[in-house]
């Protein structure tokens, strides 16, 4: 049998980080109150020239060289994003024109807006699993910076830009020991930008728009279900996973389903405090930093949870 196996991860920020305080002087919030509903500290912000393929380019090359692999190793390109740096052709395949690949390898986009990542890394394994790729590199990457309203104190406060990677290659063992994938259209209402470029201009609400409290309950049970549905699908319980890498939206909901997993919030990654809510990148974003700052081990077990508009979510369970 083929599986795939995380070879090596990488990620990328915008230069520059704008804290609470710094955001209140322009928004009528708080760090206080920041800090108290979301456990947001400071968000990255893409500046002139930085999009969402230049800094899913960086992550990128980071995590090529952490493997050794040269661009034409790639086989398959996939980038999850909400923020595409135009309507066409997708992120993936102006990734793949800035890292020099040239052998034509397949490069796709994924619209699962905050479980994108999740998505794009089940979407991979399935494809290597069932033989069309070997070498796949599977981005999160976002600018939704542009898509907020900075006169929206409910919501912008909450977003930032980056970008996250893994590599995943065909392998003997897992690797990815399962994928569980879950939408409920019906709650398209909850959270969304609805604007769509139409005959020239924009036509809709262009910014991000959500009722807080309701996205709030719906994402700490969905969360809880899915992490609980790919356990028990594995015959395994919380104290089987060493890290849980959930989605960066807001460390409570985060909490929350460490305590449903009975995991203590040491072997949680939480990057929110400094990331904020990166959507896509938000999972592979925290992946990296805990696999470079040495937490997360070969032969570790993790497992990966994400969730965001549609609604759309799921969950990865991996051995390192
Ligand atoms: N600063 C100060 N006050 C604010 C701010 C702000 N940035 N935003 C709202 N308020 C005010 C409101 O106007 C309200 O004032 P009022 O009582 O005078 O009317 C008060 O704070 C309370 O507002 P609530 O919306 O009830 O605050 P709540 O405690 O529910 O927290 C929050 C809001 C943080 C948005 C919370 O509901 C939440 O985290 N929801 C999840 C949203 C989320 O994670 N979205 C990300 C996208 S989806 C995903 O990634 C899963």
């Amino acid at each position: 049998m083929i599986f795939s196996r995380i070879v090596a991860t990488g990620s990328a920020l915008p230069a520059r980080a704008v804290s609470n305080v710094e955001l209140a002087q322009t928004v009528d919030t708080s760090d206080e109150w920041i800090r108290s509903r979301s456990g947001i500290g400071q968000r990255y912000l893409a500046g002139a020239g930085e999009t969402t393929s230049s800094l899913a380019t960086t992550a990128a090359k980071r995590a090529l060289a952490a493997a050794g692999w040269q661009p034409d190793d790639l086989d398959l390109i996939i980038v999850a994003t909400t923020t595409p740096d135009m309507t066409f052709p997708s992120t993936a395949c102006i990734v793949q024109a800035a890292l020099g690949v040239t052998n034509q390898t397949a490069a796709f986009d994924i619209q699962a807006v905050c479980s994108g990542f999740v998505y794009a890394v089940a979407s991979a394994d399935a494809l290597i699993r069932a033989g069309t790729a070997k070498r796949a590199l599977v981005i999160g990457a976002e600018t939704l910076s542009r898509i907020i309203d900075w006169g929206d104190r409910g919501t912008c406060v909450l977003f930032g830009d980056g970008a996250g990677c893994v590599l995943l290659e065909a392998a003997a063992e897992p690797g990815i020991l399962g994928c569980h994938l879950h939408a409920d259209g019906r709650q398209i209402g909850m959270l969304n930008a609805p604007g769509v470029l139409a005959n020239g201009r924009v036509s809709g609400h262009p910014y991000i728009q959500m009722d807080g409290q309701a996205v709030f309950k719906f994402a700490v049970e969905a969360l809880a279900a899915t992490a609980l549905e790919t356990l028990a699908a594995h015959g395994m319980n919380g104290e089987d996973i060493d890290w849980l890498v959930p989605h960066q939206a807001n460390i409570r909901i985060i909490r929350s389903t460490a305590r449903r997993l009975g995991m203590p919030m040491e072997r949680v990654v939480t990057t929110v405090v400094e990331h904020g809510n990166t959507s896509a990148a938000s999972i592979p974003l925290a992946l990296d930093v805990a696999v470079r700052d040495g937490r997360i081990q070969r032969g570790q077990t993790l497992l990966m949870e994400g969730i965001g508009a549609g609604f759309a979510w799921g969950s990865v369970l991996a051995r390192f």
